[in-house]
């Protein structure tokens, strides 16, 4: 395969972030971005680099994926995380983890040290436990900010069943390819405001949450996980583009087509496998960014496009 410039792309999530909020999800990509970059560079590996990144955002507390976790309608937090590599389609998926300080680590371990791609709950834990992973109390995972947004939930009616919100925080994802064409892609989240308990969304769930496949590109999905489930909204990217669309024609045309069949919103990032960049979204805004080069490209609201020249 011909030479690749290698770009590491991260998303914040979609929804209806409030512009009070704009900088910190623009400061937080950008580190992400930077940070997954600067380790595809050193080590070469594009599952270091998305793991490297998705966990920046895990630490944040102005992003839905590890700590800032949304919670459930019981007060409780339930995340889940998954990971997949482009050459063999090697794939690891967790869900419904209340301990894990970094749940897309526990997805990669999924992956590399059972002979399983998907583990769930109390077994996932204990497995956890085993490898040695960091783990936290559901104190250290909760923040203000959702407990706040919960509260809002319930006021709102959180009894009417029809009545599902998108995290308002943001799941978070990056796909990477490297110089040889070698794709990545990872996706971590606490879920949807006010879930029950038990809920599983799009992001553990491969073709939905997001996917590789060396011989098309990769895809990190964000939104409304029914529907995103629903429209297997992934793998429809992924099917558009070897139907001759470039990435950004297959994301605009796929969450547009997801929105108008199943109803909600959804954003993904997509790379196809000679690096070029696809990103949108249907619902207000996407913090999403990318490094490639000494380039930071980045954005949140419909059409922006920043770039920076890091030095
Ligand atoms: N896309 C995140 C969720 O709905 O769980």
């Amino acid at each position: 395969m011909s030479s690749v410039q290698p770009i590491l792309l991260v998303h914040g999530g979609a929804g209806n972030v409030p512009d009070c909020n704009v900088q910190n999800k623009l400061d937080g990509v950008r580190q992400a971005a930077k940070e997954g970059y600067r380790i595809l560079k050193e080590t070469g590996s594009v599952l270091d680099s998305v793991v490297a990144a998705v966990k920046v955002m895990e630490d944040l507390e102005g992003f839905n994926a590890g700590r800032g976790s949304v919670l459930t309608i019981d007060g409780t937090i339930e995340m889940e995380a998954q990971i997949i590599e482009g050459k063999n389609m090697n794939a690891g998926c967790v869900t419904l983890l209340s301990h894990i300080q970094y749940p897309v680590e526990l997805a990669r371990l999924v992956m590399e040290k059972t002979p399983h791609t998907f583990l769930g709950g109390e077994a996932a834990e204990e497995f956890a436990k085993k490898m040695g992973v960091p783990f936290v109390t559901q104190d250290f995972l909760k923040t203000k900010a959702a407990e706040k947004a919960l509260a809002e939930f319930k006021k709102k009616g959180a009894l009417n069943p029809t009545l599902t919100e998108i995290g308002g925080v943001g799941t978070v994802g990056c796909v990477a390819i490297d110089s040889n064409g070698h794709t990545a892609s990872a996706t971590s989240t606490g879920g949807i405001n006010g879930k029950y308990r038990g809920r599983i969304g799009d992001t553990p769930l491969l073709g939905c949450g997001g996917y590789a496949d060396d011989t098309i590109g990769t895809v990190s999905t964000t939104g409304h996980g029914e529907s995103i489930m629903r429209y297997n909204l992934a793998q429809r990217i992924l099917n558009a583009m070897t139907h001759g669309k470039n990435p950004q024609e297959a994301v605009d045309q796929e969450t547009a087509a997801m929105t108008a069949r199943v109803g909600k919103d959804a954003g993904a990032i997509v790379l196809s496998n000679k690096g070029e960049v696809g990103v949108g979204f249907t619902s207000y805004r996407m913090s999403w960014a990318y490094q490639v080069g000494d380039e930071l490209h980045y954005g949140i609201d419909k059409g922006q496009k920043l770039v920076d020249k890091i030095s």
